[in-house]
């Protein structure tokens, strides 16, 4: 089976990458990602000998490149590509309707053009919106998304739909919750706290801090997409959770703990606009379906993820280098008043 994995080069989709080369012998794998900010090939440098795997450099939302790509007769596509930090869609929302809605567009018709089998979206729970303090979200849940980030995942998934319901596509769409783990770009809450609390730097917690997010690690994802490419049924939605709700103060403190850090590094800063209060979500259904169930504690987890940071200083300054220093400061530094000029 031969695949073609777009956004690769970024948190997900390498681990992704690296758990079927690890898993299944017969597959090929084409890694298709343009290298934005977030997308890094230092994450699969242990694989670049394999012979099954191979990267090609290119944006989702051109079609000749696209199209290029898709001249290997890939069985398979699996977008992973996409903009991805909802703080960064607050400030710059443009980039994320040409990626995430326009990009999986061109990549669904070409996908169609060349009669590809499969098409799996990878997307989120933040489709779905806020939850208050009970209740999950199910596949039926109404998509309803608060940040411009989740509006272009949930236009993303409509496209999918509609690929299917004209065209009869085979498509799938996972909708997973907060994924932490090696190698996730240190914008992310997790491997932001832990890197500010080794360097003894505020850790700016938004709000309340009692904002819940439910935690998978990358693996578990991973595994389930594996599933998912194999045994899915076409045109299905399958929600990917792992029914481990943290409230981000509680998460924060389990770093500062685990590091021996003092909690008074939290430093409570101006909400996130449009903030969701609460995620979580119903899994029953890859679940029973698919036999899937996620294998790693949050504790476990978040206290290996701490220590790969620990021992990954050089992969941090290389990813913080550069034009996202520039980012990182707009952000962090004048935050507060970036976000008043909004
Ligand atoms: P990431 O930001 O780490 O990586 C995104 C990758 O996509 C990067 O390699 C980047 O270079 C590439 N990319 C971006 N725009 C592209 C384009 N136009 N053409 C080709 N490549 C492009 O993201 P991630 O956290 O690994 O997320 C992967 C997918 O999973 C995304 O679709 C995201 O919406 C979804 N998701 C993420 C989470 C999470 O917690 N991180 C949870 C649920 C779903
Ligand atoms: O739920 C899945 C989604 O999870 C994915 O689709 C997104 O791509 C991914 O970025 C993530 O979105 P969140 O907004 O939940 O993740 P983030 O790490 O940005 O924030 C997690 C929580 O922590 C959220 O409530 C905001 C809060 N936060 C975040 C940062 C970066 C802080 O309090 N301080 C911070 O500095």
């Amino acid at each position: 089976m031969k695949l073609l994995v777009t956004g690769g080069a970024g948190f997900i989709g390498s681990s992704f990458i690296r758990h079927l080369l690890e898993s299944h012998q017969d597959i090929e794998l084409v890694n298709f990602d343009c290298l934005t900010y977030a997308g890094n090939l230092e994450n699969l440098s242990d694989l670049c000998t394999d012979s099954r795997y191979s990267f090609v450099k290119g944006d989702i939302s051109s079609l000749i490149e696209v199209e290029e790509a898709l001249n290997q007769e890939v069985d398979a596509v699996i977008n992973f590509a996409a903009e991805t930090h909802v703080d960064r869609s607050i400030l710059n929302p443009s980039a994320f309707v040409r990626t995430n809605i326009q990009g999986t567009q061109v990549l669904l018709e070409a996908s169609r053009r060349r009669k590809v089998s499969r098409f799996i979206q990878i997307s989120t729970d933040e489709v779905y919106g806020s939850l208050k303090e009970s209740g999950r979200f199910t596949e039926q849940s109404p998509l309803s998304p608060n940040s411009p980030y989740a509006a272009s995942k949930a236009g993303g998934d409509l496209l999918l739909r509609s690929y299917h319901k004209t065209y009869g596509m085979d498509v799938i769409i996972t909708r997973s919750c907060n994924n932490y783990g090696p190698y996730q770009f240190p914008e992310k809450l997790i491997p932001l706290m832990i890197l500010n609390a080794l360097e003894d730097k505020p850790l700016p917690v938004y709000g309340d801090g009692l904002h819940v997010r439910d935690w998978i690690h990358v693996t578990d994802h991973c595994r389930a997409l594996a599933k998912v490419l194999l045994e899915g049924r076409p045109g299905q939605i399958y929600n990917i959770g792992s029914n481990q709700e943290e409230p981000n103060l509680e998460v924060v403190h389990q770093i500062l703990d685990d590091l021996g850090k003092s909690h008074e590094l939290v430093q409570f800063v101006e909400d996130r606009p449009g903030h969701d209060r609460r995620y979580a979500i119903d899994a029953t259904l890859i679940r029973t379906e698919l036999d899937w169930s996620p294998q790693v504690s949050f504790k476990q987890g978040l206290a290996e993820t701490i220590h790969w940071y620990q021992e990954n200083f050089d992969w941090v300054n290389n990813v913080l280098s550069g034009t996202y220093r520039s980012y990182y400061q707009q952000m962090y530094e004048n935050r507060d008043e970036t976000l008043k000029g909004l």
